[in-house]
């Protein structure tokens, strides 16, 4: 088994002195798999023929093999590596966007996703669905939330308004954790309550999945369902997967980048977009091994990293005087908690103001969430308020003391009287 002494060796690169407690965002990625890229890319570069007739495809095939395991997939060719989450998306809308402008679908037909969908893949519905004459239906969600019945009731409101005038759900957009603010999603209730209401295809956005919670896509049936393999997968940035159940639909799926392999289907497609470095696709199988390290493997990892948030995170509301913003089973490896109300937390500029000013003044890296207060909340004296989240992540190379330093860091500006408006 790994000592903590080798953990620190693997993670020995990161910036030293920096309380690294935003695993969510980046990920992060151990030396022997740095080390084992750089063997595929010397591979690469000393003889570029032979890796490209010899090497690129079974090694990439290795890789979706390992992940067809992982996810539980029925079918290697099922699996697609792509560069990431977006990527992944705008696969999946692509094909939204040419069944409206060949007539499959109609004007007015309808994608729903959640109010919490990550920003990029908005746009991207913006940019495929909305252009094209496609109708968007975002669920409203409620937070801080305290169960799933919370999520599936708003949902199940959403579709039913949504269709209420004859209109045809195409697709759901469904996260699996959403990113901000993070809460785990019920996505297997709400791709049973999509097909129970005629929704055609299921979209599960699982950016943050691999890694932080148990993913069986078989379970879950949605249609399609991508997660970032350079999240909570310990792969260098960047490879996701995207995995396509097998359908009519799936078969005419083809990756934006079209290279002489279009038409092979998508796992193939994928896996030649061009000359470019394929290393960070082609070392899942060496992750494996580093994760084998682990006591339990990824499903030990997972659950040390989610108890030890969540107690951390009690830790630090406790200690502010605050709250966490979901139940624990809601959450994953990343916790959001409440901020103290005096530091004024009011706009998203704030948020990312307080961020700015721990990362530069005080070596902590942390996501900040503003939740502007409901209507109930208004007249209300502020210090009370929680209008500001953090989401505290945990990864094997965090140590209690990066948590303890966000802590004792807070209660200084609050003793300080220091609030948001003081920042420029
Ligand atoms: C829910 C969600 N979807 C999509 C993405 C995009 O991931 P990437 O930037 O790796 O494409 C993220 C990134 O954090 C995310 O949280």
């Amino acid at each position: 088994m790994i000592t903590d002494v080798e953990i620190l060796n693997e993670f020995a690169h990161h910036e030293p002195g920096v309380a690294r407690i935003n695993n969510g965002s980046f990920g992060s990625c151990p030396a022997s798999i740095i080390a084992a890229q750089k063997q595929w890319q010397l591979l690469f570069l000393r003889q570029p023929d032979e890796f490209y007739f010899n090497h690129l495809q079974p090694g990439l095939l290795s890789s979706r093999r390992v992940v067809q395991a992982l996810i539980n997939a029925s079918d290697v060719d099922e699996v697609s590596l792509v560069d990431n989450a977006t990527t992944a998306a705008a696969i999946v809308l692509q094909k939204v966007s040419w069944a409206f402008s060949e007539g499959v679908y109609s004007r007015g037909d309808a994608v729903i996703m959640l109010h919490y969908a990550y920003s990029a893949v908005k746009k991207s519905i913006q940019a495929y669905v909305s252009r094209t004459g496609g109708h968007v239906i975002e669920v409203p969600l409620p937070f801080p939330v305290s169960s799933n019945h919370e999520i599936i009731d708003e949902f199940r409101k959403a579709l039913s308004l949504g269709k209420s005038d004859g209109r045809r759900v195409r697709l759901a957009v469904i996260d699996h954790i959403t990113s901000m603010p993070s809460v785990v999603i019920p996505v297997k209730e709400l791709t049973k309550i999509c097909r129970e209401e005629g929704v055609d295809q299921v979209f599960v956005d699982a950016a943050h999945a691999i890694g932080n919670v148990d993913v069986d896509v078989q379970d879950i049936g949605a249609d399609f369902y991508t997660s970032n393999l350079h999240k909570w997968y310990f792969c260098p940035p960047s490879v996701a997967f995207l995995h396509c159940r097998k359908s009519p639909v799936s078969d005419d799926m083809h990756h934006p980048v079209v290279s002489s392999e279009y038409g092979k289907g998508l796992a193939l497609e994928s896996a030649w977009i061009g000359a470019r470095d394929y290393s960070s696709q082609l070392v899942v199988p060496q992750v494996i091994d580093f994760i084998k390290r682990f006591e339990g493997g990824i499903e030990g990892i997972q659950r040390r990293n989610h108890e030890k948030v969540v107690e951390m995170g009690k830790m630090l509301a406790e200690s502010w005087g605050t709250c966490l913003g979901s139940p624990p089973e809601m959450s994953s490896s990343m916790v959001m908690v409440g901020l103290p109300g005096c530091l004024r937390i009011f706009s998203d500029e704030d948020a990312l103001k307080l961020r700015r000013h721990l990362r530069h003044n005080h070596r902590i890296e942390v996501p900040i969430y503003c939740k502007a207060p409901r209507d109930v909340e208004l007249g209300r004296e502020w210090s009370n308020l929680v209008t500001g989240y953090a989401r505290i992540s945990r990864q094997v190379y965090n140590v209690t003391d990066d948590y303890y330093r966000f802590r004792d860091v807070i209660n200084r500006l609050v003793d300080d009287g220091f609030h948001c408006g003081m920042l420029s």
